[in-house]
């Protein structure tokens, strides 16, 4: 593992987190991205790295395995911390609720992490990990089926564990919250990630964060998110398979926080590279 950056705390010297997702090893999988992202993560800095969510395509075991290899080598590199998405749920069996749910990410906890909702903790970064890939869970599934299988879901308490888990993190700590679905409407699918997505921007607001990271909707973004409850700012990390939308390039995202500002900026692919661009947002953090 490289040796971490030295005075890691969100003060003179700024923290680094590299935010990927969406890899889905498979056949959109696209080796040439993840290597870039690998490239880019041994070349520089970073405190550590997230990966939110669709290692797999469909939860097949040939496709785990080849995620953990990748997950290994992230590892290798910074520590990380990863969550399910909706391609690595075995969403069959608990239909509707019905089944056993125990099973919907047995092979995620079996080759990714057997923690679903992990809090890691580095000098300078506190991250916490919600499980919002539900299946068809009554928290994720809604009246339209279209949505069935894809839409993400959170409960009351699982919002109440990260609130709590991020408020006690070190003071300066750049906190970050983690989930695979996307809090933010996609401004090319048009498609909000979560449920109730109006409750879950208030909740998130009212926590102790600076950045919420997500992946699943394949585009960029790197917003803030005013509510009254407060605010934060969206990384929300493009996809490393071929399924970018409209043609546009491959993307991931940069955190760097200082004591009195936090940016997400998004590298897109070019040549072999992730290069910075096309946005950048920054937020203090006062
Ligand atoms: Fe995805
Ligand atoms: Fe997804």
């Amino acid at each position: 593992m490289a040796e971490p950056a030295k005075g890691a705390t969100a003060g003179a010297v700024p923290v680094r987190v590299l935010h990927v997702s969406d890899i889905h090893c498979g056949h959109p999988f696209v080796a040439a991205h993840v290597a870039a992202a690998l490239a880019m993560a041994a070349a520089s800095r970073f405190n550590a790295i997230v990966i939110s969510g669709d290692f797999a395509q469909r939860a097949r075991i040939h496709e785990f395995e080849r995620a953990r290899e990748i997950l290994a080598r992230f590892r290798a590199i910074a520590p990380t911390i990863e969550v399910p998405g909706n391609h690595d749920t075995a969403w069959w069996s608990a239909p509707f609720g019905w089944g056993n749910a125990d099973r919907l990410h047995e092979r995620y906890r079996q080759y990714i992490n057997p923690v679903l909702e992990p809090v890691v903790r580095v000098p300078g970064v506190s991250m916490v990990g919600l499980n919002s890939a539900a299946g068809m869970l009554p928290q994720a599934v809604t009246s339209y089926p279209r949505d069935w299988r894809v839409k993400g879901g959170l409960t009351i308490a699982q919002f109440g564990w990260a609130a709590r888990e991020l408020a006690a993190s070190p003071v300066g700590d750049l906190r970050l919250l983690v989930m695979h679905h996307n809090v933010v409407r996609g401004h090319l699918s048009q498609r909000w990630g979560l449920k109730q997505p109006d409750v879950a921007l208030d909740r998130i607001a009212a926590m102790s964060v600076d950045v919420v990271c997500t992946g699943h909707d394949h585009e960029e973004r790197t917003d803030v998110v005013q509510r009254t409850t407060g605010r934060f700012i969206v990384s929300g990390a493009n996809t490393l398979s071929n399924r970018m939308r409209k043609r546009r390039p491959s993307a991931l995202n940069v955190i760097e926080a200082t004591a009195t500002h936090v940016t997400v900026r998004a590298w897109a692919y070019h040549d072999g590279a992730f290069v910075p661009g096309p946005m950048s947002t920054t937020l203090d953090r006062g």
